[in-house]
Formats: structure tokens, sequence, C-alpha cells
């Protein structure tokens, strides 16, 4: 899948396991997700530009670099992509952090917009949206419609478990989108929950159920 990244590094794999164990508590959980998100972050700002600068050591002068052209901005999709922000500040503290209010409708499984602020220059920033679960795909799909009807250009999805209804939604609407996840697990049951999945992400945050 052209513009599909999945995670195989050995931590990551391991990391999931703890996600989706039912035992893991609300704490760890959280912790966990930081981390993850922390280590897939690594691997999304690879490609950040460089530009080339002098550096003076106590020794004497050298090159070094710092990076350069479009500043990273970071979506999480309330309320589960919060989990993800501090994992992703812990390695870029000054990127901006816009939000985007989504929750699924029980009955449908089709997103709900309620909340929406953007940093002010967020359409020259390379935008990563953030949200742990991709199921039908439909709430990262919207989110990335309210970026583009924003003039939002430079978008990518980071996750951590994606299904593969929600890939191909995201590769059918948004091609111009690469995609990062940590797994892929392949079906979703008749409430639209990813098998075997995690649960319900948000939940097992904030110990909500
Ligand atoms: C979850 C999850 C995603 C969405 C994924 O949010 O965090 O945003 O479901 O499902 P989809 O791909 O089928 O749209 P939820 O609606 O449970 O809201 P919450 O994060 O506030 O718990
Ligand atoms: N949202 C979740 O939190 N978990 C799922 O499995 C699907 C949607």
């Amino acid at each position: 899948m052209k513009n599909v990244f999945i995670f195989e590094h050995p931590l990551i794999r391991h990391k999931i396991t703890l996600l989706r164990d039912k035992r893991t508590n609300t704490k760890e959980f959280r912790e966990i997700v930081s981390e993850i998100a922390m280590l897939m972050g690594y691997e999304v700002t690879r490609n950040l530009p460089l530009e080339e600068i002098e550096v003076e050591t106590p020794v004497g002068k050298g090159k070094g670099y710092k990076i350069s052209g479009k500043k990273l901005g970071i979506v999480p999709i309330l309320r589960a992509g919060l989990g993800m922000v501090d994992g992703i500040l812990q390695l870029l503290p000054i990127a901006k952090v816009g939000h985007i209010g989504l929750y699924r409708d029980p009955e449908t499984l089709e997103p709900v917009e309620y909340y929406c602020k953007l940093p002010s220059d967020a359409a020259e920033r390379e935008i990563v949206v953030l949200d742990p679960m991709l199921a039908t795909g439909g709430s990262a799909s919207a989110a990335i419609n309210f970026l583009k009807a924003r003039n939002i250009t430079n978008i990518k999805l980071m996750c951590l478990i994606a299904a593969r209804p929600g890939l191909e939604k995201i590769i059918n609407d948004h091609p111009d989108v690469e995609i990062y996840c940590a797994a892929v697990d392949e079906k979703l049951n008749s409430h639209g929950y990813i098998v075997p999945g995690l649960g319900d992400a948000g939940d097992r945050l904030f110990g909500t159920k």
C-alpha cells in the first residue's frame, strides 16, 4: 500500500501488545501510548529539512545543522489523540498544537465535529494528525477534510492501530496523505470496533469506563 508506513520495530511491537492487553491499567496505558508516539515521531520526522549552520564549541568552530523549511504542527483528534501529544512534544517541544473535536455517533458511526482550533499559521506548516485508532476511517478522513478546507495541504496521519477498512478509506479519500501506523488489524466488529484492536482508546486513556 503506497503511502502507508507500518512500524515493525521490536520496541513498538512489544508496547502495542501491552496496550492491547486488557489487564493494562489506565496509568500504564497512558504512559505506553505516549512512549509509542515518541518512537513513531522519530521516524515520522525523518525527512524534516535541515540547513547547515556554523556552531562554536568550547574547542573551536564546526559544522552543525538546524531544522529548516516548513515547521511542524500536530493536531490530535479529541479525545484519544490527546494521548499522543506529549510523546511528540518531547521530540519537538516547539511544535504548535491544534485540536479537532470529533466523536463517532454510536448508531451511524459517522463523525460529528464539536471543536476546532488550529494554529493561525497552520497552512504554512506540515501537519501531523494524531489519533490512536483508525477504524472505519470516518473520523480521520473528516479531520483531514477540515484541515484541507482551511488551506492546509501538507498533511500526515499517525495512528497506533489501523484497521484495513480505515486504511482503504484514507487512501481513497486522501491519496496525498501519508499514513503511519504501528499495527494493522484486518477487521471491525458490528459496533465498528477494531478486532482484536485494544478496545475504546479514549476510555482506556482517561478511565471513563
Ligand atoms: C475513536 C478514536 C477515533 C475514532 C475512530 O474516537 O479515537 O477518533 O473512534 O473510529 P473511526 O475510524 O471509525 O471514525 P471516539 O469517537 O470513540 O471518541 P473519543 O476519542 O472521544 O473516545
Ligand atoms: N475507536 C476506538 O477507540 N476503538 C476502536 O476499536 C474503534 C474506534
